[in-house]
């Protein structure tokens, strides 16, 4: 057998009290596509930090490329050939694409002065590589996500590396983006670079990897062959319970219509759409990123005010042009990006739950409840099973995938009669996302509750949904309950 590329033997390291990693290891060969996967705060992030020189481990040995790394820098890590993707791509939106890429060879090669020319030549060297057709004098902030990500992966390609780990690349991408960039994966591939991919989607793995490593809890559980693995097996290593796959039954529906929409339109975005929702099913609505879903679910909720038409809650008309209309309506509304729109990162795990109750939360005397307080926000935190040692803790101390939980939380604190989720299930592991599915599926039964869910993850919405719409173009072109469709189905509808 080759020699290993990188080779991490129980590796431990913890944080003030958190062990986030136990005595873990991690074999990459060179040239392979390695997909490292585990629940949300399972220890991968801090593993990829690890090996990049960013957080110094407390146990364990590390070699790369032959070589033993023992005190290293991140600069020490690039020059070996380690080179990370992270999620937000690390790229200067305020320079060009040029800039971006030529900058830190430049730097690096500690030239005093950067001829125009010769950065012109680095960056077209760069793009070339992975075939990536960009003006090289555009601002990178005015570059949508994917062209984003293909600038820092163009940057990575000039250091020679050997390994490109890549955090969880796919989370902020669309269908297509995700193709083409399982392309230039292959493509690095085939230039003899080692990917380390970290993704918790089905999927995708078993789409690109070659072999696997899953994490649970800051421990080792699995490693081996994509191909000795299969769905079952997968959702259990990573979470360590097996789950069923059943489409969501409604059973008692109200007799009136919680909502209702009426030729609801707007101009642009989409055109005369008629349903209605009854309390106690859960309607999904799907179609590509530019069918009109994510305008649809913003008028609902009064952010973007369709241009006629009407709708409807419990058989009257009313009139919902902003956000408040909404929520004066019953009306609950889960953002699609919930990190930009939906949480205040630098308040308390617990202020972010409560903070839509806060007039519930007052006792008779108008005073703040504090132990009403707590009860809520302890009840929200083990219902959804938020992972955090202490609910006053900032919500930034939350992994992505608990941070999103806060956001569900909150709206369900508030007791809506309609809840609207965009995309309720971006970026959470398949664990927290069978919770997530559970709860949603328990409102209906239980609370009557009214749910539209858009997405166009198609397992979430014919396992959580009762009936489905499809939209294409701003028109809904099909509609049918979930137990008789499926996903290729929906797709022919879509496409
Ligand atoms: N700088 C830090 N300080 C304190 N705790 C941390 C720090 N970084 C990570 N942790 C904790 O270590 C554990 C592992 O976190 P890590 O970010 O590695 O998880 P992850 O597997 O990358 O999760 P996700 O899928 O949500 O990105 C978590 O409990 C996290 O809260
Ligand atoms: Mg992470």
């Amino acid at each position: 057998m080759a020699q290993a590329l990188l080779k991490a033997v129980d590796i431990t390291k913890s944080f003030a009290g958190v062990r986030a990693l136990k005595g873990v290891s991690l074999e990459i060969m060179p040239g392979e596509i390695h997909c490292l996967a585990g629940e949300n705060g399972c220890g991968k992030s801090t593993l990829i930090k690890v090996i990049s020189g960013v957080h110094p481990r407390d146990g364990g040995t590390l070699e790369f490329d032959g070589k033993p790394m023992d005190k290293f820098s991140p600069i020490d890590a690039i020059m070996a050939g380690i080179q990370v993707i992270y999620q937000d791509f690390s790229v200067f939106p305020n320079l060009t694409v040029m800039e971006n890429l030529a900058l830190n060879t430049e730097l690096a090669a500690k030239r005093k002065l950067v001829s125009k020319k010769r950065m012109r030549q680095i960056a077209e060297e760069a793009i070339a590589k992975i075939d990536f057709h960009v003006d090289l004098d555009a601002l990178v902030g005015s570059l949508s996500v994917a062209e984003k990500q293909m600038v820092a992966i163009s940057r990575a390609l000039m250091f020679n590396a050997k390994l490109i780990i890549m955090d969880e690349p796919t989370t902020a991408l669309t269908r297509k983006e995700v193709k083409a960039l399982f392309d230039i994966i292959m493509k690095l591939k085939a230039e003899g670079i080692a990917i380390l991919f970290v993704g918790h989607k089905l999927d995708e793995v078993f789409e690109i990897a070659e072999r696997f490593t899953i994490f649970r809890s800051g421990e080792l559980i699995a490693t081996g062959k994509i191909a000795d693995l299969d769905d079952q097996k997968f959702s259990y290593y990573m979470t360590g319970r097996r789950f069923r796959n059943e489409s969501f039954q409604a059973q008692e529906l109200t007799q009136q219509p919680v909502m209702e929409l009426k030729d609801l339109t707007l101009d642009g975005y989409y055109e005369k759409i008629n349903f209605a929702l009854h309390g106690g099913e859960i309607l999904g609505i799907t179609g590509l990123l530019d069918s009109g879903r994510t305008e649809l679910a913003l008028s609902m909720f009064g952010v973007k005010p369709a241009t006629s038409g009407q709708i409807l809650r419990n058989g009257e008309a009313v009139s919902i042009r902003k956000p408040q209309d909404a929520i004066a309506h019953q009306i609950g509304f889960v953002p699609e990006d919930r990190l930009s729109e939906g949480l205040f990162l630098t308040q308390s795990i617990g202020d972010n739950i409560v903070i839509s109750e806060i007039d519930q939360l007052k006792t008779k005397s108008g005073t703040f409840d504090h132990e009403a307080r707590q009860k809520e926000v302890d009840r929200w935190v083990q219902e959804l099973a938020i992972a955090t040692p202490d609910a006053n803790n900032n919500a930034n101390t939350l992994s992505g995938g608990n941070q999103q939980r806060i956001v569900l939380a909150k709206w369900l604190a508030c007791n809506p009669e309609v809840l609207i989720l965009n995309g309720p299930t971006v970026g959470v592991d398949i664990g927290s996302k069978h919770d997530i599915h559970m709860i949603l599926q328990k409102l209906a039964r239980e609370k009557g509750m009214g749910i539209i869910i858009i997405s166009d993850d198609l397992p979430e919405v014919l396992q959580t949904c009762s009936r489905v719409l499809v939209l294409k173009n701003g028109r809904i072109v099909h509609e049918a309950p979930a137990a008789e469709l499926t996903e290729q189905a929906i797709l022919d509808h879509m496409m």
